[in-house]
């Protein structure tokens, strides 16, 4: 970060969760002057915060920092009607608005290679829908509407629509990223899913955090996929294991079909392995071309340190950890038929 740069007023509407907290920890760490708006109900927000309790349900819950002089705003929101209200008191009282928005927000899934810039997008939802439902229903539509409020509102040259791939690292409750750190780190005979050249791509929480600071510092404007660079999964893999300190993974790859055939899930939750998706369906949700996001400065730091981070925080606190993904009974069981079945 810029040595001598001046002190900036932020406010995260957000803030009590991984990116919100992490951009509001990393303003804090570099000397801003850092204001969190939320509930307080997902968390609590970092030291050295101030922290404004505000129900964002209530049209006119910001209305009180309007007359606070703010550099920048990030938005996490999800709600349309939040981020309405949030603009209405706000828009005018701030120089630079980052919206934290989502490749959910894509209508093709299926090609790699894409660019933010001319991707096709969903529709916005009907307009009897404000926010995305328990089962996620609406979510990139939502942010799809979000964004055009934003942009209207704020103009191409004040607005940062930030597209957030898969974020990863420390304070990840997901159980995505954090089961294959949790898997490679016990050792053994691990399933790898698909074939080692099927791309996976992510970006690690912290260096979301920062680009989000530097659009702000920077005044960029305009819309981005923030997420890293493609890798392979066997990048990945052997990756994470020498994040770990685990030199040569025993790796056993897995070819779709059968973990399908053997209801192995893709993504996440129950019986899933995590960043597997489905090809060649799926082969553009975690291949995007970002060179656009890597020159505007997104900064990407090596895949062991985002290993290290997320290890040290899942043995920190090991009761915020999620658990799930694809059980090692059932892990094992699967390796035992597929091995079974190649012999046959
Ligand atoms: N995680 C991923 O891999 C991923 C991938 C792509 C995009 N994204 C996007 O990235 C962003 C991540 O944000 P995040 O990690 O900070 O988590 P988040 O779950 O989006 O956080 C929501 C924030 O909004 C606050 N909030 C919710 N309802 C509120 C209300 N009624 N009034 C006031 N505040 C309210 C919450 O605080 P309280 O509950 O304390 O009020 C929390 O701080 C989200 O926009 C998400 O859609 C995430």
């Amino acid at each position: 970060m810029a040595q001598d740069r001046a002190m900036a007023r932020i406010l995260v509407l957000g803030g009590t969760r991984f990116l919100g907290r992490a951009v509001a920890r990393l303003a804090v760490a570099r000397g801003d002057e850092v204001t969190c708006a939320a509930r307080g109900v997902s968390g609590a927000v970092p030291e050295g915060v101030r922290f404004v309790s505000v129900d964002r349900d209530d049209p006119a819950a910001l209305t009180p920092l309007a007359g606070q002089a703010f550099d920048a705003v990030v938005d996490v929101t999800r709600q349309i009607s939040h981020a309405r209200y949030a603009l209405a008191a706000l828009a005018d009282h701030v120089g630079h608005w980052s919206f934290v928005s989502t490749m959910s927000v894509y209508a093709d899934n299926a090609t790699p290679g894409q660019r933010a810039v001319d991707a096709p997008l969903l529709p916005p939802p009907p307009s009897d829908v404000d926010g995305p439902g328990p089962d996620f229903r609406w979510y990139g539509e939502c942010k799809v509407a979000i964004e055009q409020l934003v942009r209207e509102r704020m103009g191409v040259d004040r607005s940062f629509l930030c597209r957030a791939g898969l974020i990863v690292g420390a304070e990840d409750s997901s159980n995505r990223f954090p089961y294959w750190v949790r898997r490679l780190a016990r050792g053994g005979e691990v399933l790898a899913p698909g074939e080692p050249t099927d791309r996976v791509q992510f970006v690690d929480v912290e260096d979301l955090a920062g680009w989000l600071l530097h659009a702000a510092d920077t005044g960029l404007g305009g819309t981005y996929d923030g997420t890293g660079p493609a890798m392979s999964r066997a990048e990945m893999l052997t990756g994470v294991a020498a994040g770990l300190g685990v030199a040569d993974p025993r790796l056993t790859w897995v070819d779709q079909d059968f973990l399908r055939a053997h209801d192995v899930r893709e993504w996440w939750g129950e019986r899933a392995l995590p960043l597997w998706v489905r090809l060649p369906e799926s082969a553009g949700l975690m291949d995007r071309d970002v060179s656009a996001a890597l020159a505007a400065g997104l900064v990407v730091r090596p895949l062991a340190d985002t290993v290290r981070a997320t290890a040290s925080w899942m043995s920190a606190y090991p009761d915020d950890v999620p658990q799930g993904g694809l059980d090692p009974a059932d892990e094992a069981a699967i390796l035992g038929t597929w091995h079974a079945v190649r012999k046959a």
